[in-house]
């Protein structure tokens, strides 16, 4: 059967940014099912029969998540949809929330009535500013026409959804540093736990999913979970949104069964390499965190189970190409950099590590490093992996200890030219 595109369907439909377009096509059929057809329960319960895995990065199943979420307690229940999306390139939920506000809401809004909370959040990044403006308005449409507010749609269920604007710091996508961002503090990752299903924001029990999980929410309470099963792998089911930037000659965001390879992405869907004399010579699969793969790795279907066993992660599903004109050291440097910058310095590992890791790249890419500072990649990212209150740490570690495993001899190379051998050879 063929496949068919359903969180990008309305992309390229400018008609579905007013309540009237989205509609038109079937908008808000969802919300009305499970409001006047389905309890709260029934509702999470189709969520778990889809088996969909959140797809913010950890990839855990999102009912069973949305079970954790104590119903009826003294405090209400809250539910923020992460659309932070600052992993280095990871631009899906951007789509959604630039063509398709009214999925974005409709899914948040789905999702709050099976968890029982009445007032859910949006934390948006910052820098998505037209995307801010888009999902406001439409927002604000809902408010006027009676779709949020008390008794929604004629039924006894009161909702209202708030957009929290983010100011620019990737650790606040951490769901942790995000309620803390959210709540007007520093965005600062907590310890856990307490986890956010027992005592979230505001100290009540709050679920936090990825945008593009709750985009999937209206099709599986419309549809049903044997059509998101059907759909992919076992234990990797549903469409997925796939970012692929770098260097190939159509970047952009694509919808797919998990049963793609990273062959099949870059050169059939993302038109192949820029240059079709510089073949790839790596890719890292989910965005900036996760190891990279070589180009001889690139067989391996993208799905959350197949990319775990070849030691990698679907994360983000921010696919970044690189090809053999790239130099290693200066692609990890760069990486460093940035986790750098974003660590927010709680904890020491990560607050010296990243610097640590940057600074010793640096020097390698500009002719300064020694045979020394190879093992001492490893080391440094062994020392920050599993040593912090966040994964962030883990995010910066990993692809150093990957990068340098892989790519060894390039790094080595660093040391006996004194430079980076990719620039004579570029240069040339
Ligand atoms: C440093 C860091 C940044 C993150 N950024 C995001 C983000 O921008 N968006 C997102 O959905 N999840 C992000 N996450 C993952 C969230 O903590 C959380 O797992 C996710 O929002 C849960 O949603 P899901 O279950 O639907 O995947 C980040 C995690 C870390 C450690």
């Amino acid at each position: 059967m063929a496949f068919e595109k359903v969180l990008t369907r309305n992309v390229g439909n400018p008609a579905v940014l007013s309540l009237a377009g989205y509609e038109g096509v079937g908008g808000y059929v969802a919300l009305r099912k499970a409001l006047k057809e389905m309890t709260p329960l029934e509702v999470t319960e189709e969520v778990k029969k889809s088996g969909l895995r959140g797809r913010g990065g950890a990839g855990f199943p999102t009912g069973v998540k949305w079970g954790f979420v104590p119903r009826g307690g003294e405090r209400p229940v809250y539910l923020i949809n992460n659309a932070d999306e600052s992993e280095p390139g990871t631009f899906k939920d951007r789509l959604l929330m630039a063509h398709d506000p009214h999925l974005v809401l409709e899914g948040t809004m789905i999702s709050a009535y099976a968890l029982e909370c009445h007032h859910a959040f949006i934390y948006i990044r910052g820098e998505y500013v037209r995307e801010y403006e888009i999902l406001m308005a439409a927002l604000t449409e809902l408010r006027g026409k009676g779709y949020l507010g008390r008794g929604i749609l004629g039924s006894d269920y009161d909702l209202q959804v708030t957009i929290v604007r983010g100011a620019g710091a990737y650790i606040c996508g951490e769901e942790t540093a995000l309620m803390n961002s959210l709540e007007g503090r520093r965005g600062e990752p907590r310890l856990k736990p307490p986890f956010p299903a027992q005592r979230g924001i505001f100290g009540s029990p709050t679920n936090i999913n990825n945008t593009e999980t709750l985009a999937n929410i209206p099709f599986i309470i419309e549809r049903g979970a044997a059509w998101f099963t059907g759909i992919g792998k076992e234990r990797n089911a549903g469409p997925k949104l796939y970012c692929v930037s770098g260097h190939v000659r159509n970047p952009g965001v694509f919808e797919l069964p998990m049963t793609i390879t990273c062959n099949e992405l870059i050169q059939e869907h993302a038109g192949g390499m820029l240059h079709s004399g510089h073949p790839v010579k790596a890719f890292i699969p989910g965005g900036s965190s996760v190891p990279v793969l070589r180009a001889d790795e690139l067989d391996v279907v993208m799905s959350y189970d197949d990319l775990a066993e070849a030691g990698t992660m679907l994360g983000s599903a921010g696919g970044i190409v690189m090809d053999e004109t790239t130099c290693m050291v200066d692609a990890l440097r760069n990486l460093e950099a940035f986790y750098d910058h974003e660590s927010c310095g709680q904890c020491t590992p990560c607050r010296q590590g990243c610097g640590w890791l940057h600074s010793l790249l640096t020097r390698l890419e500009n002719g300064g490093g020694v045979e020394a500072d190879i093992p001492l990649i490893t080391e440094l990212a062994d020392n920050i992996q599993g040593h912090t209150i966040c994964p962030l740490g883990d995010a910066a570690a990993m692809p150093a200890r990957a990068m340098v495993a892989k790519f060894e001899d390039e790094f080595r190379a660093h040391v006996t030219r004194k430079g980076c051998p990719l620039r004579d050879k570029v240069m040339a």
